[in-house]
Order: structure tokens, then C-alpha cells, then sequence
């Protein structure tokens, strides 16, 4: 059952281009849209997935998900994706219980996925140089719920950081490379250490620079693509789309190893 402080989607249906909410249920409270007054009392008490009627409409009530919580984001910056966030993630096997790191926040993109991925009881810490894309960052996690499973930090991730022991660390920033040294020790060993960038020189400047760490091997360098298709069976169409995001960055994966 649903109840006050629940975070919850309500996505509209039976619309070719369907408009969500996300809303922080609490009693008394209305949401104006296009397709009539959400009631918050209409939803307290029912449970997802099931249908509420509205002046102009009807929605459904979901469960968010990370790709959900994206999506209501403000973006200050550049930001790792769905498909690479979740790459990312699986790459580490981010899990709950975990304590992983990121750097640089940026519009908190990751470090919602990452939230998502560890929590109740794993933590991220998350470390950026810019103050005004911390904040923002800060108001987009609080959309979602899940501020107690992440610490922010404004610091220069070049330099030494208080926190050790990392199950995982995440660098999304133009110059990982300066940070492969900091990073890598503060890893547990067998810790993974996951850079995202999108130009060739970074990926070989980053790589070289984790060749020459004893604390670190460096295991793949790779690419996602994706196609998003359009399909509509009444007319058999099915083909990709014409236009699309067609390249985001690359990821590099490395291990943190107990030199001898
Ligand atoms: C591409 S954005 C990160 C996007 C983020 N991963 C997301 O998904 O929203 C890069 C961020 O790194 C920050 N940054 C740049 N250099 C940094 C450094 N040395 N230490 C910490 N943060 C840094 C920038 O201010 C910027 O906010």
C-alpha cells in the first residue's frame, strides 16, 4: 500500500508520447496538468500499477526507476547515460552493502544510479570541483528519496581524499588520467575502477597512465551502441530510427591488485 513520503510515477496512458510525474506523495496535496488535478489522496492507500481516472485521462501509478528518476533531472553538465551507467555498474557489480566512489558528480546522473544500486546499506561518495553543479546535483538526489546513501563532497579529486577502501570507483571527468594514482589506493584490492571519456586522446592518455600504476591492470577499453527502432505492425514498419544520439563516450576498465 502506498503511503505519505512514498515516491512514486504516474505516467499517463492511452497518448502516443506519454507525459510522467514524479511525485513525493503527501495528504492534501494536488498536482495541475494537462490532464486534470492529480490528488495525492487518490493515490495514498493504492498500490502500483493500478489506474487512476483523471478529468482528461487516465494514468498509471509506477514504481520509479532509475532510467524514471533521469529523466526529471535538471542537467548542468554533460552526463553518463542510462546504458552506460548501468554498463558501468555491472562492470563493478555494484551491489548493496558497497561503498563506492564517483568523481565528478556533474548533474548527478551516476551517482543516482549508483544510489540506486547500493542502497539500503552501501554508501557513495560522491566528489566535485564545481560548487554550483554540487548543489544541483543535490536538489536532482532529493527527487529521488535516497540522500542518505550518498555523502557529497566538494574537493579536487587529484588531490588525496579522506575516505579508503572502495569497492568501486567511477571517474567522469575531462582528465581521469590525473586522478588514477589517488583513486587507486584508496581501492580495496580487487576493487574495479571504471573512467568514462569521449575523445581518443583521453582514452590513451588514461589507459597509459593506469599501465604505468602498480597498484592497478588494466582489464578492456570499449564502446556501447544502441539502435533505438521504430515498429508499427498496422503499417510493417520496423527500422531504426533516423536520427538518434549516436555515440556517447568510452568506458575503461581497470582492477585494483595487491602489488608484490
Ligand atoms: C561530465 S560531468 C560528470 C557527469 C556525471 N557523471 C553525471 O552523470 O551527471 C564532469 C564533472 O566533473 C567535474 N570535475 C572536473 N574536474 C574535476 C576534478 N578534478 N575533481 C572533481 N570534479 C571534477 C566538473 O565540474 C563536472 O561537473
Amino acid at each position: 500500500m502506498l503511503k505519505e513520503g512514498d515516491i512514486v510515477l504516474i505516467t499517463e496512458i492511452s497518448s502516443r508520447h506519454p507525459k510522467s510525474w514524479l511525485l513525493s506523495l503527501a495528504k492534501d496535496t494536488e498536482l495541475s496538468t494537462h490532464l486534470g488535478k492529480i490528488f495525492h489522496n487518490q493515490i495514498i492507500g493504492k498500490k502500483y500499477g493500478e489506474v487512476i481516472i483523471l478529468t482528461k485521462g487516465k494514468a498509471i501509478i509506477m514504481k520509479p526507476s532509475p532510467r524514471d528518476y533521469l529523466r526529471q533531472f535538471k542537467l548542468k553538465t554533460q552526463i553518463l547515460y542510462e546504458d552506460d551507467c548501468a554498463i558501468a555498474c555491472s562492470l563493478a557489480g555494484v551491489g548493496s552493502s558497497m561503498k563506492v566512489g564517483e568523481a565528478g558528480t556533474g548533474s548527478g546522473a551516476l551517482t543516482m544510479f549508483l544510489a540506486y544500486n547500493v542502497q539500503p546499506s552501501g554508501h557513495v561518495f560522491s566528489y566535485e570541483i564545481n560548487e554550483d553543479h554540487l548543489a544541483n546535483a543535490q536538489k536532482n538526489l532529493a527527487k529521488t528519496g535516497m540522500t542518505d546513501v550518498v555523502t557529497f563532497k566538494l574537493q579536487d579529486i587529484r588531490l588525496p581524499i579522506e575516505e579508503c577502501e572502495f569497492d568501486a570507483f567511477f571517474l567522469d571527468f575531462s582528465s581521469p588520467y590525473e586522478a588514477i594514482d589517488t583513486v587507486a589506493i584508496v581501492l580495496r584490492g580487487g576493487g574495479h575502477l571504471v573512467c568514462f571519456v569521449p575523445n581518443w586522446g583521453q582514452v590513451e592518455k588514461t589507459v597509459a597512465q593506469i599501465r604505468k600504476c602498480p597498484y592497478l591492470i588494466h582489464r578492456e577499453t570499449f564502446e556501447i551502441t544502441r539502435r533505438n527502432f521504430i515498429v508499427n505492425p498496422n503499417n510493417h514498419i520496423m527500422r531504426p530510427v533516423f536520427r538518434d544520439l549516436v555515440y556517447s563516450g568510452i568506458l575503461i576498465h581497470a582492477i585494483r591488485i595487491n602489488p608484490d
